[in-house]
């Protein structure tokens, strides 16, 4: 049912043999990183050496892996393809749509009736193409991921920057855009960036109050924000070792908070126990065989400093419990003085009004255990919870487990709410407040990962602080920030001083792993008759219609916007309340760069339509010139399209109208993106003909029909005045990607190619 141990013995076949070549060619000992990478080459066997950080390299991944929200997109795209079945194990989750508020029972049955549409289009294209499905309830992507399908040195993909949550299993697990998911289940290569390495040597043991989130706080405050971009990071030493699998997922996890490509883990015998655990003893025998090959050469762990970028050491001996925040990740505090101070004199409400556990960073068995030992301390001390308590199980069989052996019946004595296995509060689906924008300002502590103004409730007053499940726990007991569940006593009912005792729990369920429902469906053997079900009047969903190739003739282009800075993704396809129409391309088209400011009138969304003189928001105007069959272009500055991989930012100006995107500098993914659509993203030759482009322009791309690789265009911009200037314009598309463009989109020559 869930995994495919046939596809993990093929890939572990071949992994002797690719590897000791990749170490040959590179002629030094290898990371675990570069033996997964160099096992997954598209070309199959490695013939040269790639140079990190620098080499654009096609990748084979393993699986593909989607939730519900990025899911709409990636599989309306993948339709156009026209594939009977995906290329590889692909499956889809619906954990982001489903609103946290009065429980599990009532919630769930809000999700299944306000987005039943949604649920039942993902259902019926997973059904028809061969994906696996897991219904809403069923638990959190990583969570079910780590579960059923993360293998030791395995590579896959995933419409989810958390994706990488799977190499506590030891993969290299990666989060994508759709657009790049597409391609993998398309049956095309994926590529990446040769990435750097980080090495995180761990010594030392855990214990007491510190847990695996605190590592992962720890290098968040080491590495910052931005500090692993481009990075694997690779966790290696007797601390790694002595750490559950689970535990190494959180780490993981959070690799995405420091920007990381992704993070790993060589292969050991917590991997083997949760593998056995989790009924999976087949793939931890195909491992055991294959051992040396799932982690680094002992060369490299004897010597990081030689064979990483970047080496960082952490002493679990010497870590203390961390709480990180309020607003961003890698603002790292220790629990108890240092917290007293900063939060007094940064005036970080004391008060703690909620703790919530969960996300598909802590909701394992394990971090649910030891956050309800803390809970049982409560019940047994007389103490009770000052905050509210908030738990998302990470998946049913976490869930079912986890109340078949008492677990969340002690969250429940201390009136905690079990919401669904989901994200819940994690991405904004918390029905805290009716107005969030005007709500007071408060502090919680989640063990979420991400603590963003307005994550969790919507609430810009909010102070989110990340921190281990346990700590969570007892800081939601005594209701305070400076809490020191170290030091501190609290008062009980009694009027006693109590203390809490360390936390306990077990790794793994001592009576095993149970489950009676877990959420699965199998998409069926020849899904050809399987009716994809969208209605015709739906707003949040809308069938693709080929996007028709622009052609060999561009003229009397308009001038739709002259982007002004900084335009992200976001700005050109703003994500928020317009997230509800992911699926439905003219809908969500109504944002179309309405955060890019103009660079005429230092405006958002108000440009001149040459139509009608007047000024107008970006999408009605360009709908306009969409009506009366006019190309137009847009302008940008340096590191245009630069945030995330939404392919929304490039295909809603496609199906607007819109014929080029001509920029000072592109964010590489976001050009990417624009070529797959099958439009024209072009640079300036020199930067400061973006000076040149004035308010009324009109272009004509004089040479397009010559459109070939390292050819420059030129493109003659007339001015209101008849004047003009003629520009030189450079692209980096190659031949196939010339093909995309004259195709009208990637996925049009899959399909010309696979009729
Ligand atoms: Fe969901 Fe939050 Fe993880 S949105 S996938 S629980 S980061």
């Amino acid at each position: 049912m869930a995994f495919d141990i046939d596809m993990i013995k093929k890939v572990y076949a071949s992994m002797a043999e690719r590897v000791d070549k990749a170490r040959s060619i590179t002629g030094k000992p290898l990371t675990l990183a570069e033996k997964i990478l160099y096992s997954h080459l598209w070309d199959g066997s490695p013939s040269k050496a790639f140079t990190r950080g620098k080499d654009y390299v096609d990748f084979a991944p393993d699986r593909v892996a989607c939730q519900d929200a990025t899911a709409q997109m990636a599989l309306l795209q993948f339709m156009q393809a026209g594939k009977p079945k995906v290329a590889v194990p692909t499956t889809v989750h619906c954990d982001h749509l489903i609103q946290a508020k009065s429980g599990a029972a009532a919630d769930l049955k809000h999700a299944n009736d306000t987005s039943s549409e949604v649920f039942n289009f993902l259902e019926s294209v997973s059904n028809k193409y061969g994906i696996g499905f897991w219904k809403p309830g069923a638990g959190i992507i990583h969570q079910v991921v780590l579960e059923n399908y993360a293998f030791p040195g395995g590579m896959m993909i995933g419409t989810d920057s958390h994706t990488v949550n799977a190499g506590g299993l030891g993969m290299v697990a990666i989060g994508v855009g759709g657009a790049d998911a597409v391609d993998v289940m398309a049956g095309m290569p994926w590529e990446l960036k040769f990435p750097k390495l980080i090495g995180v040597r761990l010594t030392g043991k855990l214990s007491g109050w510190t847990s695996p989130k605190d590592v992962i706080l720890k290098v968040a405050e080491i590495l910052t924000v931005k500090g692993g971009t481009g990075a694997i990071v690779e966790y290696f030493g007797p601390g790694a070792i002595s750490m559950s699998c689970t535990g190494k997922g959180t780490i993981c996890n959070m690799g995405a908070e420091i920007g990381a490509t992704t993070s790993t883990f060589g292969y050991d015998d917590s991997m083997e126990r949760y593998l056995r655990a989790t009924d999976r003893s087949d793939v931890a025998d195909a491992a055991n065989e294959v051992k040396d090959y799932l982690t680094a050469d002992a060369e490299v762990y004897a010597n990081p400093e030689q064979y990483f970028d970047q080496v960082i050491d952490i002493n679990l001996s010497e870590l203390g419990p961390l709480l990180n925040g309020p607003f961003t990740p890698d603002l790292s505090t220790s629990v108890g003085k240092e917290m007293t101070e900063k939060a007094q004199s940064n005036d970080w409400p004391m008060k703690v009004e909620w703790g919530l556990i969960g996300s598909c960073t802590n909701s394992s068995y394990e971090d649910l255990s030891r956050a309800s030992s803390i809970a049982q301390q409560a019940l047994d001390k007389g103490l009770k919870t000052k905050a509210e308590f908030g738990i998302n199980p990470g998946s049913e069989q976490v869930r079912y487990t986890a109340e078949r052996d008492g677990i969340l019946q002690v969250f429940e004595e201390l009136d905690a709410k079990i919401f669904t296995n989901a994200c819940g509060p994690c991405i904004g689906q918390w029905a805290r407040y009716s107005d969030p924008k005007n709500a007071p300002k408060n502090s919680i502590v989640h063990s979420f990962n991400r603590n963003f103004a307005k994550r969790a409730d919507g609430n810009p007053n909010t102070h989110a602080f990340v921190a281990s499940p346990e700590i969570t726990a007892a800081i939601a007991i005594a209701g305070r920030l400076d809490f020191n569940p170290m030091r501190d006593t609290l008062i009980n009912e009694n009027g006693e001083e109590v203390m809490l005792d360390e936390p306990t729990g077990w790794e793994l369920p001592p009576k095993g792993f149970e489950v009676k429902e877990n959420g699965y469906l199998e998409p069926v053997a020849d899904g050809s008759g399987v009716e994809i079900k969208v209605a015709k009047d739906s707003e949040r969903l809308e069938l693709l219609t080929p996007f028709k190739p622009i052609g060999g003739s561009i003229t009397g282009a308009k001038l739709l916007i002259k982007a002004f800075g900084k335009c992200t993704t976001d700005h050109i396809s703003m994500a928020g309340p317009w997230l509800r129409y992911r699926g439905h391309l003219d809908n969500i088209s109504d944002n179309t760069l309405i955060g890019a400011i103009n660079a005429f009138n230092k405006q958002t969304n108000f440009v001149k339509s040459q139509l009608t003189g007047e000024y107008d928001a970006v999408p009605a105007t360009q709908r306009a010139y969409k009506a009366e069959g006019i190309p137009t272009v847009v302008i940008g500055d340096h590191n245009y399209g630069e945030g995330s991989s939404r392919e929304h930012a490039a295909m809603q100006p496609r199906h607007l109208g819109v014929v080029a995107v001509i920029v000072k500098s592109f964010a590489r993914i976001h050009e990417t993106n624009l070529k797959k659509q099958g439009m024209l993203g072009l640079t300036f030759a020199n930067e400061s003909d973006y000076d040149l482009i004035q308010e009324d322009d009109t272009f004509n791309f004089v040479d397009i029909n010559e459109f070939a690789p390292e050819k420059p265009l030129t493109i003659e911009v007339v001015h209101k005045d008849g004047s003009f200037d003629t520009i030189k314009v450079n692209h980096t598309y190659n031949a196939s990607q010339i093909e995309w463009y004259n195709e009208g989109s990637a996925l049009n020559l899959i399909k010309k190619e696979n009729a």
